[in-house]
């Protein structure tokens, strides 16, 4: 783990907690400079949008972009699933983020030109799925991929399942991510890991510290990065090398 950021938490509480200060105030800035914020949904983050929401509710947000990591296709932005919902549940309906400044990737709008137009991501926030992936960049997505349409692993659909009523055939097969590159161009990135289920995950990608991208492990594009936080729960953390 020579030469990586890593950060270890007692529990998901005090890194949800220490995470959430950090992006809370890097969105507030100086409150006029624009502030640019990369933002990810799944199970990891729900305890940082919470503190997130308690220290951001009433504050002026009038200068902050957030741009998503991923979003489902096929879903209706009121579906319940879907990230727009999430995200509204979980931060959007508490914080003042203006409306016109929250973006989703949709097929055919070129989000990277918009991310690069809008000046960059300041901070990318990550969870990191069990098989590697960041995003929906399942093992196999190239290095310099951006912004676009995939089509989900066997494994992905199967553990959203749950979500979906248990069942992987009704889970949507296809989404559009951030790439790769579009993730890694971001000027920050923190990667969160929480439980005992990342713990295998969060070993094979830190101790291939130094070493170059593999793309059956798209996380590892985070190693090179002279900008990547990883953020973990002591039971995320527990077979990592001491
Ligand atoms: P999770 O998802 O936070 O629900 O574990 C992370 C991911 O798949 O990227």
């Amino acid at each position: 783990m020579k030469g990586l950021s890593v950060h270890v938490y007692e529990d998901s509480e005090a890194l949800a907690a220490a995470v959430a200060a950090e992006v809370a105030r890097v969105m507030l800035g100086d409150g006029k400079t624009r502030v640019n914020v990369g933002l990810a949904t799944g199970s990891t983050p729900i305890p940082v949008y919470r503190h997130l929401v308690q220290l951001l509710r009433g504050k002026d947000l009038s200068h902050v972009s957030s741009f998503n990591l991923d979003e489902y296709e096929g879903l209706e932005a009121s579906h319940p699933e879907s990230y727009r919902h999430y995200m509204q549940e979980h931060l959007f309906a508490h914080v003042a983020v203006p409306p016109g400044n929250i973006f989703f990737p949709e097929a055919g709008r070129d989000y990277d030109a918009l991310i690069a137009e809008r000046g960059g991501l300041d901070l990318q926030l990550l969870g990191i799925g069990t098989n590697g992936h960041i995003g929906f960049n399942e093992p196999g997505s190239a290095r310099d991929s951006r912004t676009r349409r995939v089509e989900l692993s066997a494994a992905t659909r199967a553990a959203n399942a749950r979500f979906f009523g248990g069942s992987a055939e009704a889970t949507p097969s296809h989404a559009v991510t951030m790439g790769v590159a579009t993730i890694a161009g971001a000027r920050r990135t923190l990667l969160l890991a929480t439980g005992a289920g990342k713990a295998e995950i969060m070993a094979a990608l830190l101790q291939r510290a130094g070493r170059e991208y593999d793309p059956a492990l798209p996380a590892t594009a985070l190693l090179q990065h002279a900008g990547a936080e990883f953020h973990l729960d002591r039971a995320a953390a527990a077979r990592l090398d001491k």
